[in-house]
């Protein structure tokens, strides 16, 4: 394996050698998508050197090369929904925007003072977290420390990923002002809350600390809880009806156990998953895709695919799956197998 190199050309052959492509940069023309169900699948090694070059090498920002330094895999734009990963480095500031589509956002990693801004108000990272821009919620990125911010992004594409309607700040500005005050989200989308915005336009960002996501996989655990074929699983809820994270796309956690095997199942949603923590084996329609903490892998629609935790702790995904919005289209079917 080569090293990442020093130009952009080196990086986009590295980011093409690891089936990625970067924003900003070109696709490397010798970089041909995979086949297959199990080809969609990268791995945290290429995720993470190439985010580090280019966050030497590709600049950020208003001024920048580009919107959002991001890679993303070469096979990930076949899938209606798909994960990237983004890196902000010391000091940068993303440039303010809104579209319709909603982006959502798993941190990886980031310093105390790494904000991500959203309608105006600042959502502290820490690993874990998950934090929602909904469509048309005006978002930005601010990382004010002296390390990296690296997370993981969700995005529904609007359900259309050719038509994005995209709008800058008033008046150009580059960026939003913080004008809410500390957790107004987190203080204000609990069971006391205003009694205006039954049904909001947008629908309100929300943060969703790893605290909590840990809490009720450990509650579901100490009770016994575990599904046949998704292991103790979770949704992160919408706080505004109680029901998927959002009406396009649910963001799940999972947890499974040392050497657990669930059982096959196949639904027509697209399923992308991000490994949180440990490693462990997905098999879709008998092909084995093997993953490693960090990796990024999605289970195409209607396949056949059960989980393995292959090492010796428990194993943590986070997923986006988009049966919210199959199940509201009266498309969403899915069957469970009784055994291999
Ligand atoms: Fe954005
Ligand atoms: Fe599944």
């Amino acid at each position: 394996m080569s090293d990442v190199g020093t130009t952009h050309e080196d990086l986009e052959r590295f980011l093409a050698e690891h089936h990625l492509v970067g924003a900003g940069l070109k696709r490397d023309g010798r970089a041909a998508p995979r086949q297959g169900n199990t080809a969609a699948h990268w791995e945290w090694d290429g995720i993470y050197r190439g985010l580090m070059r280019s966050g030497e090498i590709v600049t950020v920002g208003p001024n920048g090369m580009t919107g959002m330094r991001s890679v993303v895999g070469i096979e990930a734009r076949k899938f209606p929904i798909w994960m990237n990963a983004q890196i902000l480095m010391p000091g940068e500031r993303t440039q303010a925007h809104r579209n319709l589509r909603s982006e959502t956002r798993l941190v990886c990693q980031a310093p105390k003072n790494a904000v991500f801004v959203c309608e105006y108000e600042a959502y502290p990272m820490e690993r874990g977290d998950v934090v929602i821009s909904p469509a048309w919620t005006f978002h930005d990125h601010w990382n004010q420390d002296t390390t990296p911010a690296i997370w993981i992004d969700g995005y529904d594409n609007g359900y259309n990923p050719n038509v994005n309607i995209n709008e800058r700040m008033p008046n150009d500005e580059p960026y939003e002002e913080i004008k809410k005050p500390p957790a107004y989200g987190q203080r204000t989308l609990g069971l006391a809350r205003p009694l205006s915005n039954a049904t909001p336009f947008p629908l309100p960002p929300v943060r969703y600390p790893w605290a909590d996501t840990h809490a009720a996989l450990t509650a579901l655990r100490e009770n016994g809880e575990s599904d046949l074929y998704d292991g103790i699983m979770i949704m992160l809820a919408s706080p505004v009806d109680g029901g998927p994270t959002l009406p396009t796309i649910a963001w799940q956690a999972q947890l499974l156990s040392t050497k657990q095997k669930t059982l096959p199942h196949r639904h027509n949603s697209t399923t992308f998953y991000f490994a949180f923590e440990g490693e462990g084996a997905v098999v879709i329609e008998n092909e084995r895709l093997q993953y490693h903490q960090g990796d990024i892998f999605a289970v195409p629609a209607w396949t056949w695919h059960h989980h393995e935790n292959t090492n010796d702790k428990d194993t943590i995904l986070f997923s986006i799956d988009d049966w919210p919005a199959m199940t509201k289209l009266g498309f969403y079917m899915k069957e469970e197998a009784k055994g291999f």
